[in-house]
């Protein structure tokens, strides 16, 4: 979704703007602009479009040289169509005050009414634009930028991440935020503030994360931090870990191929130093304070939203099967609005891979205040969620770049396995059983591995079915949310109409649609229900539809009923989840090639949805 960068320091602040919006471009957006800041005014250059299409227009640009403070911004448009005119950033009556947002301003129309009744001249259609007239209102009595723009902000309904330049004011960047990240980068007699890390760390690893409801005047030398009242912040300087060469490609053709291939090391990580299998036991650090509320709670919620719900489902089966504890799993969108029965005896996981998600944030917000335990799984270190959760697992699936969320996913899988199985046990699974689980998920990397190894033949496969108009995908018990999560991956990155639905729901409704022309991709492994989901193929095939499956490796059966066959290692039936994903994963990826989309950044979709 939307990002910013701002720079002051003594540096052109242009490339180091350009190059963060780089970085931000796999979160997803339509529009780019930069700003700087001169004595004479403030310089804005803005580009419906690629950031490479706003760098080409800006490259030698003379109106933009010689400034020591600038910003820029990737707009993922919310009001007003993606344009030149909406882009950010967005300016005063008089172009000497400059704003870049992330976020909605709700009251919008209301201000917007009151500021053209006073004269003020709007440019665009966006909800952003009423925030640079609302500063320019209050700046002609505040003392400085700060307290105008704290103004400004006191009287804002929704959300906001953003930074504001001015004329009058060379060498200050404002930066505030409720609800929408920002991040700033201490550098040496420099600062960037970005809405991402991934904008930051070629600078600096020293940063400072603003909370909601605080606003910062930074300097080259200086960060003054308060609330919208005034009120001084102390705030302490922590450091991020990640490293650049994890958020570029690594001769990859995509960030989403690179991410599939990580999956062997990246569900290692998650269980490095968690996971004792030959003592059949786990720890999980951010959990063990919280360990006797959540053994004995009446029921586990996880809330989500996209992959990070799916995620949820599959924790559902394992949770309850294994560690027999109920659990719910709701959208977290959903949940926020129908005033949810929670309470003190209910653990509520907020389930994100970038711990920023606005829906997720609120739904566990509202956890919270019904008196919930509120913990995370979480992928983004020192994310919003994570900072906001009592507690929880970190994922530590490394910067997921590609929008599409692939080994995100295989790790939340892998932290909700660890976590059954340390509960299974506080509610009274043999030591015995135990070792056969932790056994089980130790093998998990390899067996993924031996998966990635064939994307060759699902690359033969995916050219065979490139040009199909809709495509089904059946599941059954834990499988059921590998076949949403393979629909959802292929319709994100190809665009073609992809369902996922329980093996045996189908013949409720989507056998209809079943003909010759209808590919349909069913998960059956050799397990308990594996002779049911043998018969709903057998349904598929009596209508001609054309049958891909993800079967064992050792199924010597399903030769005869499927067009096509991707062999999976077999696997406990509640952790196989985490192996029968990644063809699908390949199948989306190796389609979309075959299509020519934009995989890493498919149209209309953000890595992370920061509003509502
Ligand atoms: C967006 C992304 C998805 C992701 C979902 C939830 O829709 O494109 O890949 O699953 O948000 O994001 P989160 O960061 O909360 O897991």
């Amino acid at each position: 979704m939307c990002g910013i960068v701002g720079y002051v320091g003594m540096r052109d602040p242009i490339p180091v703007i350009l190059d963060g919006l780089q970085h931000l471009e796999y979160r997803g957006y339509d529009s780019a602009g930069v700003a700087v800041v001169h004595p004479a005014g403030i310089v804005v250059r803005k580009r419906a479009g690629k950031v490479a299409e706003l760098v080409a227009a800006v490259a030698g640009d003379q109106a933009l040289a010689g400034s020591t403070t600038g910003m820029g911004h990737s707009r993922w448009a919310t009001h007003g169509e993606p344009n030149d005119v909406n882009a950010h950033p967005h300016t005063d009556c008089g172009g000497s005050i400059a704003v870049v947002h992330n976020g909605i301003i709700e009251n919008y129309a209301a201000l917007k009414k009151r500021l053209q009744a006073r004269g003020h001249l709007f440019r665009s259609a966006t909800d952003t634009e009423v925030l640079a007239h609302l500063i320019e209102d209050f700046r002609k009595t505040a003392p400085d930028l700060l307290s105008a723009v704290s103004a400004a902000l006191r009287e804002v309904t929704g959300t906001y991440g953003l930074v504001v330049l001015e004329t009058a004011s060379p060498g200050v960047m404002v930066a505030a935020r409720l609800g929408s990240p920002l991040i700033i980068g201490v550098g040496d007699g420099e600062q960037i503030v970005a809405s991402d890390a991934a904008a930051i760390v070629a600078h600096t690893r020293q940063v400072i994360y603003l909370n909601d409801g605080e606003i910062a005047e930074i300097k080259a030398d200086a960060i003054r931090t308060t609330t919208l009242q005034d009120v001084t912040i102390t705030k302490e300087i922590e450091e991020v870990t990640f490293d650049l060469s994890q958020i570029e490609r690594g001769g990859f053709a995509h960030f989403m191929l690179k991410e599939i291939h990580e999956q062997p090391e990246t569900i290692r990580n998650g269980m490095r130093g968690r996971l004792r299998a030959d003592e059949g036991s786990v720890k999980l650090g951010g959990l063990e304070h919280v360990q006797e509320r959540l053994a004995k709670s009446r029921r586990i919620i996880f809330l989500g939203c996209g992959t990070s719900w799916h995620a949820g489902l599959v924790g559902e089966y394992i949770l309850e099967q294994i560690a027999k504890i109920p659990v719910e799993v709701e959208y977290a969108s959903e949940y926020r609005y129908r005033t949810p029965i929670v309470g003190p005896e209910d653990v509520v996981f907020a389930v994100s891979q970038s711990g920023e998600t606005a829906d997720t944030l609120a739904a566990m917000r509202e956890a919270k205040r019904h008196g919930a335990l509120v913990l995370g799984i979480v992928n983004v270190v020192g994310s919003t969620i994570a900072r906001e959760t009592d507690g929880g697992i970190y994922t530590h699936a490394g910067p997921e770049i590609g929008v599409a969320s692939t080994k995100a996913f295989t790790s939340q899988l892998t932290a909700m396995s660890l976590m059954t199985i340390m509960l299974a046990k506080s509610r009274g699974l043999s030591a015995a059983d135990a070792r056969v689980l932790t056994t089980e998920l130790a093998a998990i990397p390899e067996k993924v591995e031996r998966v990635v190894a064939q994307a060759d033949e699902i690359r033969r496969i995916a050219q065979v079915y490139k040009d199909a108009k809709n495509f089904l995908f059946l599941g059954r018990g834990a499988n059921f949310p590998v076949a949403l999560e393979g629909a959802l991956k292929l319709k994100e990155i190809s665009y073609i109409h992809a369902e996922g639905y329980p093996a045996a729901e189908m013949k409720h409704g989507p056998i209809a649609l079943i003909d010759e022309h209808m590919p349909v991709v069913v998960v059956v492994p050799r397990d308990a229900i594996y002779e049911k989901v043998v018969s709903n193929i057998q349904e598929v095939r009596a209508r001609k539809g054309r049958i891909i499956a993800i079967a064992n490796e050792d199924d010597h059966e399903i030769g005869a009923l499927a067009e096509h066959v991707i062999r999976v290692p077999r696997t406990y039936g509640f952790f196989g989840p985490i192996v029968n994903i990644i063809p699908l994963q390949l199948l989306a990826y190796y389609i979309a090639v075959a299509r020519g989309t934009n995989v890493d950044q498919p149209r209309n979709l953000a890595k992370s949805v920061t509003v509502e």
